[in-house]
């Protein structure tokens, strides 16, 4: 594969968002931080409007002097750009159904997530433009990158260019948010779904995984629920290391680790051989995501599309509405209490009863 181009603000032209009325679905974690870095880039108050339900992401849009409407349909009439940033699970019903009917047949639409493009689960004329302009960061940390004058890590793609200028306006909508500062990396909505996807379901199930073995063998080897707590993370170690890895290396950081630890680390990673893993997160990328490696003859045939959709995303759509559920009705809450019932999670509830007010 080439290197990724990457984008920097010489590479955008603001002059393109000059009178276009600026739609904000959202304001919520990504929603608040981007629709203030917009409008402190120069984009006038009366251009930008904020679509929100009555609930308190609107009262906080209101309170910091953004121009409301609770009526999607409505607002979407009138706007040239619109970023989807509600809830990933939501945007399809309420997109669809409310905002795409009643938006401009050139209209740019911007999303933080490939998911819904990647899976093909909204609907969009092919006149339009689809953008993605994705940070790699929380909101707050969007917001406060802005206001110190800084940029953030941020991915951005041309999904549909209905108009042919679909780059330029994902540029300049990447600029005014501030995302261009320390360079956007030229990604894709397959692209960006594959790693989130796969970081979610494949990487970090294994990582929690083992936490909760290591932890049940070392306490069966006689180590104290305080001692475990405190040595596997509550110390905040692991949070040091990963953070000196994003700065100085995920290898060179193991430097600043004694001796004894840089040759156990070193060699028992080597020692280890990671065909097993590698052949189930190989089956959980082609099958559970749905994205198989790029193969030629796929991208020729379009009875063979690239976009195979995984069965992660037809078995998440079917339990959707249970999310947002009381009790045992949600399927998030069932997995809770279970992953909470495990030693790890026991034995933590004890130490923080133990220690409330010291940590
Ligand atoms: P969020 O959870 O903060 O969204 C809250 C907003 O959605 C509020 O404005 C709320 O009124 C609205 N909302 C919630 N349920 C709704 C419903 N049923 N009907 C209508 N409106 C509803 O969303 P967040 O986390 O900002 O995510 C937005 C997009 O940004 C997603 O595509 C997500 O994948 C992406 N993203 C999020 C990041 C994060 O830091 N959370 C990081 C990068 C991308």
């Amino acid at each position: 594969m080439p290197s990724a181009k990457i984008y920097y603000d010489a590479d955008a032209n603001l002059d393109v968002l000059k009178d276009k009325v600026i739609l904000f679905l959202g304001f919520g974690n990504q929603g608040a931080a981007q629709a203030q870095n917009l409008r402190d880039s120069g984009i006038p108050n009366e251009k930008i409007i904020v679509a929100n339900r009555p609930d308190h992401y609107a009262e906080d849009a209101k309170s910091r002097g953004f121009n409301v409407d609770h009526d999607f349909a409505n607002a979407a009439k009138t706007a040239d750009v619109v970023f989807l940033l509600i809830p990933d699970q939501v945007q399809p019903r309420v997109f669809n159904n409310e905002v795409a009917p009643n938006l401009k047949d050139n209209a740019v639409i911007v999303v933080a997530s490939g998911y819904n493009v990647f899976y093909k689960l909204l609907k969009f004329k092919p006149s339009q433009d689809v953008v993605m302009v994705a940070p790699r960061m929380i909101g707050s940390s969007v917001r406060s990158l802005y206001e110190k004058g800084k940029g953030f890590p941020c991915f951005v793609s041309v999904e549909q260019d209905g108009t042919g200028k679909a780059l330029e306006s994902a540029l300049a909508l990447s600029r005014a948010i501030g995302a261009t500062k320390a360079g956007a990396i030229a990604s894709s909505a397959r692209e960006e779904t594959a790693m989130d996807l796969f970081a979610e379901q494949a990487l970090w199930p294994n990582i929690i995984m083992l936490f909760r073995e290591a932890f049940s063998v070392l306490k069966e080897a006689g180590c104290s629920d305080e001692a475990l707590c405190y040595e596997m993370w509550m110390s905040k170690e692991p949070a040091e290391i990963f953070e000196r890895a994003a700065e100085e290396g995920f290898i060179q950081q193991l430097k600043h680790h004694s001796t004894v630890s840089q040759y156990g680390q070193l060699n028992g990673a080597l020692a280890l051989d990671g065909s097993a893993a590698r052949e189930h997160f190989k089956h959980i990328l082609n099958n559970q995501v749905g994205i198989r490696a790029y193969v030629d003859d796929d991208l020729a045939d379009p009875r063979n599309p690239q976009v195979l959709n995984g069965k992660f995303c037809q078995e998440f759509s079917k339990i959707e509405d249970d999310l947002e559920k009381e009790g045992d009705a949600n399927p998030l809450n069932v997995l809770y209490t279970k992953s909470e019932a495990s030693e790890l999670g026991q034995a933590e509830k004890r130490v923080r009863a133990r220690l409330a007010g010291l940590l």
